[in-house]
């Protein structure tokens, strides 16, 4: 038996269908309206005990490791107990005798439970998978339970180990390889009973309150006054924005659903209301007018090398030395100016998107000058002029106005990709 591996499913791309599926899956969900509530209180609290029966396994047989004993039955004990907290009293396997570290339905059976029912919400996949790592973590831990030698219970033990490992996952990671943590922080499955629920395309209008798109969780805002605030489950985003009395804390999912949004707006004829506590959604398209056909000149060269030089660090990984795009889409040239054209891009809507959700895994991480100067270099590079401004680090509603595009005229400098140098 080897781990199920999760296939990445980041929305890139070049990364295969599972991307696509994902995307398509939250694209397809209507907007959970503001002061909806979340999925049933019964969900989360049997996701909440999922996670405390897998980590109650964990420990069961980390402690056997730590103690150092030489007595058998301390290792046949806790690989019974770690097997009793996966599966509960009614499982195939469970021993009365070592005792239950979790509760009486456990890890399996809330999982079960949960999966039980029509319907696909998001989250059903990730468990899925996390439950086929559980039962293979209970095969090696009876395994485990039965073993003659210390070494054969910890090559036993170690296998369950990496099982239960990826059955747990992590909060910064979306999909299946987020497992219960993952799925507990990103989805509306972490969004605890009676709690308020707005719109994740939006910010927050009160907090407490739990940002959800398409089943996902986007953000949880808290109130930014003294006290001590309570949070669904560990968050795995990088950053956290306080604003109009508001701590906003991004979840892992947050780009996700915003690109979620942006295709479910281009998809809805009339705008989506803007949201007069900040800079909502991206931005709907902007009519072009002769007056912004002729291609302004929106930054200096100085600006674009420093934007250069904080690609080559902070972008080209995902994006590409050439920024014909590699794990990640185009940034520049011929393949993105597409994108562009076909989503009607205004400089308001790429300059949210840099601003905002990248780099991708780290998104906000750079201060807004930075990502002032690498917006200069993602517009020199895509042949825009150079000017005697420097392109602004605070925003400009003019932006929403300025359609970005091919711009016209020959680019004899231009490579391959149809990316302009910078130098
Ligand atoms: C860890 C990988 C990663 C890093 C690092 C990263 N990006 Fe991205 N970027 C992505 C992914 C994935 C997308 C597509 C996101 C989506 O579709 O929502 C994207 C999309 C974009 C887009 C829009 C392109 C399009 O067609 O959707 C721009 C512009 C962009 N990134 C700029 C940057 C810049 C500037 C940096 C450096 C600060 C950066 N990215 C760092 C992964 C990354």
């Amino acid at each position: 038996m080897r781990p199920i591996r999760p296939t990445n499913q980041r929305p890139s791309r070049k990364n295969g269908p599972a991307a696509f599926l994902l995307l398509a899956a939250l694209a397809g969900t209507a907007v959970i309206s503001p002061g909806a509530r979340a999925d049933s209180a019964s969900d989360h609290r049997a996701g909440m005990a999922t996670l405390t029966d897998l980590k109650a396994a964990i420990t069961s047989i980390v402690q056997a490791n730590d103690s150092f004993a030489t007595d058998r039955n301390v290792y046949h004990r806790a690989s019974q107990r770690a097997i009793n907290a996966l599966e509960g009293t009614h499982g195939p396997d469970y021993r009365p005798a070592a005792g239950t570290p979790g509760d009486a339905l456990g890890a399996i059976g809330h999982i079960d439970a949960l999966l039980h029912r029509k319907g696909t919400p998001v989250w059903a996949a990730p468990l899925d998978s996390a439950e086929a790592n559980m039962r293979a973590a209970a095969a090696y831990l009876l395994d485990a339970s039965h073993a003659r030698s210390l070494i054969r219970f910890q090559l036993a033990t170690s296998r369950a180990l990496t099982y239960l490992e990826v059955a747990r996952g992590r909060p910064t990671e979306v999909g299946a390889l987020g497992g219960m943590e993952g799925t507990l922080a990103n989805t509306v499955l972490g969004v605890p009973a009676g709690a308020a629920v707005e719109n994740g395309c939006s910010r927050p209008s009160s907090a407490p309150s739990y940002g959800v798109h398409g089943g996902y969780l986007a953000w949880i805002a808290v109130p930014a006054s003294a006290g001590t605030h309570s949070l669904g489950e560990t968050s795995g985003g990088h950053s956290l924005i306080v604003e109009h009395g508001v701590i906003v804390l991004p979840t892992a999912a947050a780009a996700l659903v915003a690109k979620a949004c942006r295709t479910h707006a281009a998809a809805t004829p009339e705008p989506a209301p803007r949201n007069t506590a900040g800079p909502a959604a991206i931005p709907a398209m902007a009519i072009p007018t002769p007056a912004n056909r002729a291609p302004p000149a929106l930054y200096t060269k100085a600006q674009a090398a420093a934007g250069a030089r904080l690609f080559a660090v902070t972008c080209v990984a995902c994006h590409g030395a050439n920024l014909q795009g590699t794990a990640a889409p185009a940034v520049a040239g011929t393949d993105f100016l597409k994108t562009v054209e076909k989503n009607g891009w205004t400089l308001e809507a790429l300059r949210y998107l840099v601003f905002n959700n990248m780099p991708f895994n780290a998104p906000r991480s750079l201060s807004p000058s930075q990502y002032a100067e690498l917006l200069a270099f993602l517009l020199a590079s895509n042949c825009y002029p150079a000017g005697s401004k420097p392109f602004p680090a605070a925003d400009d509603p003019a932006f929403a106005q300025l359609k970005l595009g091919p711009v016209p005229g020959p680019h004899p400098n231009a490579n391959q990709f149809g990316v302009c140098p910078t130098g």
